[in-house]
């Protein structure tokens, strides 16, 4: 399936199919016909994955970059962009991140500041990266004091996602994707009852078809985009403290279930919603195998710190919460009413 991302001149397709990599020469014929040169960005243990068969049709060079959220940072953007000069590549010529959300992160940065930007085709691998990192063209690179501090909007001329790739893709990746895919469901209002057998092809299909909906609606998230960070600002905060502590005990989707199990409880505090949508939403989320469960040595204290520090709070505690009339940021929630109810939630599962 083709789903469009209407961008005006910057629209572009995400095709998701098994295969999908092979239509690479022909999208950067049709989308950059004066391209000569091709780099493919990857990391070397993606290289050797059996579905790394993937030509450009164009002069072809592979530049492996080292992997994962520590290695989205400063050295290897220069690292890429001195290999991309090295190899001369001009402004005509386009580069393809294959990976992980980290490399299409950092491949759609580079794109975005080398010679003041090139093309960039994304071939995501992970389930995260194709429900998510590699649609709607935000782009970024880690600071010490934080995740994605730097980066840009750089749209992609096209995103090809291949369910063929994420049969390699470790048990516990797939489960962080399937995080964003929760969030997606509960998103568009369905009901855990008809989760249950849904193929996942479908569920990533309808996790693209709602981004590439709200990205044409407000590509720089000055509104509706927001809406994509529902169950982040727990989500956010618990990966920030696990970050600081060095231990990599939660993926990022992990997070994000929690904060989804957390933030519907908050809506309800709230009286947004019924106590069904709290059932709904555990439904929603043991259905596809997560946990909502708090660890118990995140402290309350510096859970409501750390989400006072969230870049979309603007130093108030804001949530995308639930509600009679859909989906909305709330802000200036008070930090005693976050308190009871973290403590509540820690207590309740
Ligand atoms: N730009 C955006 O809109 C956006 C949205 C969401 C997340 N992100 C970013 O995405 C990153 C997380 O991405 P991620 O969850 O994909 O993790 P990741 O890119 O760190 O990849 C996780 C691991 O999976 C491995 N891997 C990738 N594909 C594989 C495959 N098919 N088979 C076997 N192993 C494979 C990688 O080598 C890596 O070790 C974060 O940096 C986050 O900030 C960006």
């Amino acid at each position: 399936m083709n789903i469009p991302l209407d961008l005006g001149d910057r629209s572009y397709e995400v095709v998701l199919a098994e295969g999908a990599r092979h239509e690479l020469a022909a999208l950067i014929a049709k989308s950059v016909p004066k391209a000569k040169v091709a780099v493919i960005v990857t990391s070397p243990a993606l290289r050797i994955q059996p579905w790394f068969d993937i030509e450009s049709g164009l002069v072809q060079h592979v530049v492996e970059v080292p992997d994962g959220e520590s290695a989205k940072n400063f050295a290897t953007l220069e690292l890429l962009c001195t290999r991309l000069a090295n190899l001369e590549l001009s402004r005509h010529d386009v580069i393809i991140g294959v990976g992980g959300g980290a490399i299409t992160d950092l491949t759609g940065f580079a794109a975005a500041v080398y010679l003041r930007g090139i093309a960039v085709v994304h071939i995501p691998t992970t389930l995260v990266g194709q429900v998510d990192a590699a649609i709607g063209g935000k782009t970024a690179i880690n600071l010490a004091a934080g995740k994605n501090l730097v980066g840009s909007f750089h749209q992609p001329i096209g995103v090809l996602c291949d369910f063929a790739t994420l049969t390699t893709l470790p048990e516990r990746e797939r489960r962080s994707g399937l995080g964003e895919v929760a969030k997606c469901w509960l998103l568009e209002e369905r009901r855990a009852s008809d989760l249950d057998g849904t193929p996942m092809n479908d569920l990533v299909t309808l996790s693209v078809s709602l981004k590439a909906a709200i990205v044409a609606t407000d590509e720089r998230e000055g509104g509706a985009r927001a809406l994509l960070n529902y169950g982040h600002t727990l989500g956010h905060a618990i990966e920030k403290l696990a970050l600081a502590r060095d231990v990599d005990e939660l993926r990022h989707g992990e997070a994000v279930a929690i904060g989804l199990a957390f933030a519907v409880r908050l809506a309800y505090e709230l009286e947004r919603v019924s106590s069904e949508e709290i059932a709904n939403h555990d439904d929603v989320l043991s259905t596809l195998g997560l946990s909502g469960r708090l660890p118990s040595h995140f402290a309350t204290s510096a859970l409501i710190e750390a989400m006072g520090h969230d870049k979309k709070a603007h130093h108030d505690l804001a949530f995308v919460l639930p509600g009679s009339e859909g989906f909305e940021v709330v802000s200036g929630i008070s930090p005693e009413v976050v308190s009871q109810v973290l403590e509540r939630f820690r207590g309740e599962l």
